[in-house]
């Protein structure tokens, strides 16, 4: 199909015919790709018109109405009206009650009416989606045709998230806001925020002040990849714990739940300098300046180190309700814990010996690790860990993120754990998005991250059984920030391959550029509504061969 915007005269529409409004044509081949689009252009379309009404048919669906009719006022500028019962004609229904797998939904159209009817309150979100993306960008002043017929669709990963990391560069709390709303507009439903690291810990904990007071804020940062030259500017931030509750709200609205990380043990020199008893040295330590792994972990043979992450966990907790809590793992040197006392006694103690597999200090994590997994699990939560979690031994019902490539997911979903697919070479967002001159830099250890790589994708590992695929729960990209010191970069970063990126996690599979490709071109004009910053010159042009 054709992208068009069709001035058409109430004649050729076959609308109703009391107006000389002119129209353009809404086309719900959108991104993500619903599953199943049948429309019968012989029969009259339902015509969106400033007297529209939205009928909100339940409780549960008066918030998506109200977004729909925020999304239709941006588009074309009318103010629909919001009822709880359906006029005679002439209004848009929304409504939850379809049984059916979750984050599902209906469209049906008729010359008299529109419904989206979802299978939960978060499965006619995702028809507000798509209607709202079906709409041309330029709308405004026109009525919206929308052809009779039915769309259905169903995701194909309940688990579909992006990763924003704060912890090396601070975003502010209206930025994070804002990115929420492009993962909305993608279908994303999971926040994976990335809130501590070496470089700033950007999460207030009540119990531990020094975390923010000292944690949150380095003197100065290298220039690029560890020139040895610095740039003299202070750089710090952190979200107080009512703006952490306040972006949950705004992100729950939007049905994503944020997923915090604490990453442990490696990965924690900022709450090192804040409390530098926690190390294996005593320090002192610094924020961290510069970027890479430090040796620098958390002790793991003093017993304050688990109380320390016992009173972060607790408070972490009762900000964010996510069923899954993200305890890192990745990236932890043994170098400290080789030559710590206290960290080989605990080896001793808890008799962990070197096999074939892992090291005793590989044993070692995984015991610090089990533990803070048995204390969220006395509050209800599982955690997710990156896929170094497999080096020593994962608990149970740990969920495996798997960078390093697939083989992390492949060995997970073999050991019975879920994991979800985050390769950095397909899903790493911090790569450049091109190699043309002057592409705005990002992550150095890595080649760019093509638009079109990442939608050839295929997530699921080849060589598994069913039963196995089944632990495949879902797909991310991840946003790191070490060279992204902007958050207009970051929106540059993600977009638009935040749009192949919404084709792995809903869509079917199937593989076609050419057709992503003409779906992506009419996305980036409501990337351009709403004022992103997004890498447009990789978005192939429009063709004859392209269309
Ligand atoms: C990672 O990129 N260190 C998980
Ligand atoms: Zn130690």
């Amino acid at each position: 199909m054709k992208p068009s915007i069709l001035l058409l005269t109430l004649a050729a529409a076959g609308a109703a015919a009391c107006t000389q409004r002119p129209a353009v044509e809404a086309d719900y081949a959108v991104v993500p790709l619903p599953a199943v689009i049948e429309t019968d252009t012989a029969a009259a379309p339902f015509r969106l018109n400033p007297d529209t009404r939205i009928v909100a048919a339940d409780s549960a669906s008066a918030s998506n109405a109200a977004f729909l009719a925020e999304y239709i006022g941006a588009l074309t500028g009318f103010a629909p009206e919001i009822t709880a019962t359906a006029p005679g004609s002439d209004y848009i229904r929304i409504s939850c009650d379809k049984p059916g797998r979750a984050d599902s939904y209906v469209i049906t159209a008729n010359a008299d009416s529109l419904t989206v009817t979802g299978t939960d309150a978060a499965g006619a979100f995702y028809g507000v989606q798509t209607l709202r993306k079906a709409i041309p960008a330029a709308a405004a002043g026109n009525d919206v045709l929308f052809a009779a017929g039915e769309v259905r669709d169903s995701p194909r990963f309940l688990y579909r998230g992006a990763h924003l990391d704060c912890a090396r560069h601070f975003f502010s709390a209206d930025s994070v806001k804002q990115f929420i709303d492009i993962l909305a507009l993608h279908n994303i439903n999971r926040l994976h925020w990335h809130l501590t690291d070496d470089q700033g810990w950007r999460v207030e904990i009540k119990s531990r002040p020094r975390l923010t007071e000292v944690g949150s804020m380095r003197p100065q940062t290298v220039i690029g990849v560890n020139t040895g030259v610095y740039d003299s500017i202070p750089h710090g931030g952190f979200y107080t714990q009512e703006q952490l509750r306040d972006i949950v709200d705004y992100a729950a609205a939007r049905h994503i739940t944020i997923i915090p990380e604490i990453d442990l043990p490696g990965h924690m020199q900022a709450a090192l300098a804040s409390y530098p008893e926690l190390g294996c040295t005593g320090g002192p330590y610094e924020v961290w300046q510069i970027w890479g792994v430090s040796k620098d972990v958390l002790c793991a043979g003093n017993d304050s180190v688990y109380a320390f992450l016992d009173d972060v966990m607790t408070e972490i907790t009762d900000i964010f309700p996510s069923e899954l809590i993200h305890i890192g793992g990745d990236e932890c040197p043994k170098v400290r814990w080789q030559e710590c006392a206290r960290c080989q006694a605990r080896i001793r103690e808890l008799g962990l010996r070197r096999d074939a597999s892992s090291s005793a200090e590989e044993k070692l994590q995984s015991h610090l690790m089990g533990h803070v997994t048995d204390f969220l699990a006395t509050r209800g939560r599982r955690v997710i860990g990156w896929d170094e979690m497999l080096e020593g031994g994962a608990t149970d019902n740990a969920v495996i993120m798997s960078w390093r490539g697939t083989d992390g997911a492949t060995a997970a979903a073999r050991a019975g754990h879920d994991a979800i697919i985050v390769p950095y070479k397909f899903l790493y967002f911090d790569f450049a998005q091109s190699t043309a001159p002057g592409e705005p830099a990002g992550a150095h250890w890595s080649t760019p991250v093509l638009l079109e790589d990442v939608y050839n994708f295929e997530p699921v590992p080849e060589g598994l059984t069913d039963e196995e695929k089944e632990h495949i729960i879902g797909v991310q990209a991840n946003l790191w920030s070490e060279f992204i010191p902007t958050f207009q970069h970051m929106e540059y970063m993600a977009l638009p391959r935040m749009g192949a990126l919404a084709e792995l996690q809903w869509g079917t599979g199937r593989k076609d550029y050419a057709d992503f490709s003409r779906r992506l071109r009419r996305l980036a004009r409501h990337y351009d509504l709403a004022g992103y910053n997004y890498a447009a010159h990789t978005i192939p042009a429009d063709t004859a061969a392209s269309r």
